[in-house]
């Protein structure tokens, strides 16, 4: 069974349904839950339910290291996070307005503090490649703590893959910048934003064309656009993505990364492993939040 490092974050998404519109200095009651996020994290959930040995390195508020280690660890990751002592978990408050829109408010908190000590060497030992949620490149702290782990993974000949996560904070850092700290990646699987961003170009083709000379192989998710594939020597496949009634469109990048990402570890040809990908990102938008179903209800 091949074994994966997964660097990236962990948040708590608290979701805010509130029984009608928020009214300054007053009262309003609202439906409010909880739920286990961050991306990196829902990622190592997926691969892991792909059969993949996924170890997961972030960090976490002490308050609730623990419950945190063990929601990930029923999913059958190993949890290897380190305890602030100063920041809680990272959140993430989603408020639902009467009319369905969201709105997002983000504190990273722990995962901002993510450092070299959180990321030693041995956590290599026994690993056939590491992934990294970019969330995790775009503050100078953490960025050189994965930097510094991914220059020890080269050392050893161990691969990695990178999703970049963010468009909006792949602007923040440059494009230029993002390229030559992920350059040597096995795979990048940028969204549409981010291919545009990365690309300079809103055509899909030549996003292809540009990224696979960057990467040994890109990965392209184009929500209900489909999800295409290319590497430098010319390769090329697509999927169109199943028809589905989404409810949360948030995770189903995560739930496509594990697919694709079990799948090609498993050694499946490109089209199979785009298959797996859509599959596994058609499920997770019909259900909320971003992680698998839960293994209790298995
Ligand atoms: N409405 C939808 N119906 C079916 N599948 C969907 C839908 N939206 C997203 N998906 C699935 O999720 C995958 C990734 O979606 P998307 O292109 O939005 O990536 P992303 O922006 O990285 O996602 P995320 O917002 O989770 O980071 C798609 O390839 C597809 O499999
Ligand atoms: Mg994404």
């Amino acid at each position: 069974m091949p074994s994966v490092l997964v660097i990236g974050d962990v948040m708590v998404d608290v979701v805010v349904k509130p029984d009608g519109p928020v009214v300054s200095g007053a009262d309003r009651r609202a439906a409010i839950r909880q739920l286990p996020g961050g991306s990196g994290a829902n990622q190592a959930a997926w691969l892991a339910t792909e059969g993949v040995d996924v170890t997961f390195a972030g960090r976490v508020g002490h308050a609730d290291h623990a419950r945190q280690a063990a929601l990930l660890s029923d999913f059958g990751v190993r949890p290897r996070l380190a305890a602030d002592r100063e920041l809680p978990t990272g959140t993430l408050v989603t408020l639902l307005s009467p009319d369905g829109e969201r709105s997002f408010l983000t504190d990273r908190a722990a995962n901002a503090n993510l450092c070299r000590e959180d990321l030693p060497d041995a956590l290599l030992d026994g690993i056939d490649l590491v992934h990294v949620s970019a969330y995790s490149l775009f503050e100078a702290g953490p960025r050189a703590a994965v930097l510094g782990l991914l220059g020890a993974a080269r050392r050893r000949s161990i691969p990695f893959s990178v999703d970049p996560s963010s468009h909006s904070f792949l602007a923040e850092v440059g494009r230029e910048e993002f390229l030559r700290w992920t350059e040597g990646a096995r795979i990048c699987f940028p969204n549409a934003d981010e291919a545009l961003f990365l690309a300079a170009t809103d055509d899909v083709e030549r996003q292809l064309d540009v990224l696979a000379k960057a990467y040994e192989l890109v990965v392209l998710k184009c929500g209900t656009e489909g999800a295409y594939a290319a590497e430098a020597n010319g390769g090329r496949w697509s999927v169109p993505v199943p028809a589905v009634e989404a409810v949360d469109s948030s995770g189903g990048g995560d739930a496509f990364l594990g697919g694709f990402l079990g799948a090609f570890l498993r050694g499946d040809h490109i089209a199979d492993c785009l298959r797996r990908g859509v599959a596994l990102g058609a499920q997770a938008v019909t259900a909320l939040g971003g992680r698998p179903p839960s293994p209790s209800s298995w």
